[in-house]
């Protein structure tokens, strides 16, 4: 039986406790996601639901049928970027879990696991990446050895735009997916010439601003209601990003596309990465939706692939990082 990699993931609403084997396959993640009542999230109070339902994630683990103390090999965690508050909940219970099972403990960078559980799942070798998620909204390629953003947004990120539209109609967390539905339902009901419905499209160069398209999608809703709103937002906002991603696939010379984070799950942003590869040759990936969210098991694919070049994090330097870019991660493994 191949060895376990465990990954605790926490930088932000969800904490999440997944696992690799060594042999690079993947096994899903015990999940719990804060949701607050009313507003956006506030940092302890996320933190508090993460030391809350730690004891409950860590006894659904131990109690898996594909899971046992003795085939773990190393425990890693997300040292950044996210809420501060939230990933020390994390950090000290992957330095419980690595000092208690004697294991090493690796730290890793969200960002980049997002890629690293894409490639894994995918079989996608060298992509463009389009991580659109709550917090980020970056286009990123590697160049030597370094994930580089190329593109990004200069103010909110995409899911947390979809988000806080969704919450001026008192529609809770996630938004993402209400939206999803109410566009399809005004394409299914109503779709047809869509002039009345403009929104603005902001790309600066390779990078992207959401919060004039949210204010306008307000204002939208209320003249032609949520749906219709709903369904101009998203082909606005992700038609910004494929603009992106595709210059950044004719810039970099590469052939595929790969989505990731939590926007990635939607269907509709899928189509249009699909239709802008085909036109240009190129090829479009996504992970299982389960993969896109924030998730353990990427922590853990991460931290496998940096086991095996030999990295492995010391107590000393295991302080958490909120504001860890994509590019200070050096890329060791192939
Ligand atoms: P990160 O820390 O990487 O920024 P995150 O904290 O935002 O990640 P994720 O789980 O990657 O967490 O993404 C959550 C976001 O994804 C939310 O904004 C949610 O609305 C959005 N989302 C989820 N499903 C869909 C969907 N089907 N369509 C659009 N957005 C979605
Ligand atoms: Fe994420």
């Amino acid at each position: 039986m191949a060895g376990i990699i465990l990954g605790v993931e926490s930088t932000a609403h969800t904490l999440s406790i997944g696992m690799v084997r060594d042999n690079g396959e993947l096994l899903p993640s015990e999940s719990s996601i804060f949701t607050p009542e009313q507003g956006g999230i506030h940092p302890r109070e996320a933190a508090d639901h993460h030391s809350l339902m730690a004891p409950e994630l860590i006894s659904r683990v131990l109690s898996r049928n594909d899971f046992s103390v003795s085939d773990i090999k190393a425990v890693s965690f997300s040292q950044g970027p996210g809420l501060g508050p939230c990933l020390r909940v994390g950090a000290s219970l992957a330095r419980t879990l690595s000092k208690s099972w004697r294991v090493p403990l690796v730290g890793v960078n969200h960002c980049v696991a997002h890629i690293e559980v894409g490639r894994n799942q995918t079989g996608c070798d060298d992509p463009v990446l389009l991580y659109a998620s709550g917090g980020n909204t970056q286009v990123i390629a590697r160049a030597g050895s370094r994930y580089r953003v190329l593109g990004e947004t200069l103010d909110i990120g995409i899911g947390n735009m979809l988000d806080k539209f969704a919450r001026s109609h008192d529609l809770p967390f996630p938004g993402g997916p209400k939206i999803e539905n109410l566009a399809s339902q005004w394409e299914t009901d109503e779709g047809g010439d869509p002039q009345n419905l403009e929104l603005p499209y902001a790309v600066h160069g390779m990078d992207l601003a959401f919060s004039g398209i949210l204010t306008a999608a307000i204002s939208l809703s209320e003249r032609e209601g949520i749906n219709a709103a709903s369904w101009s937002l998203q082909e606005h906002s992700f038609a910004s990003c494929i603009e992106v991603a595709e210059r950044a696939l004719a810039h970099t010379g590469k052939s595929e596309l790969l989505l990731g984070g939590g926007v990635a799950c939607n269907s509709r942003l899928r189509e249009m990465a699909e239709i802008m590869c085909s036109e240009r040759g190129a090829s479009a990936h996504w992970p299982d939706k389960q993969y896109c969210v924030d998730n353990g098991t990427m922590i853990a694919e991460l931290g496998r692939r940096e086991i095996e070049m030999g990295r492995e994090t010391k107590l000393e330097d295991s302080a958490i990082n909120p504001i860890l870019r994509t590019d200070s991660t050096p890329i060791t493994w192939s």
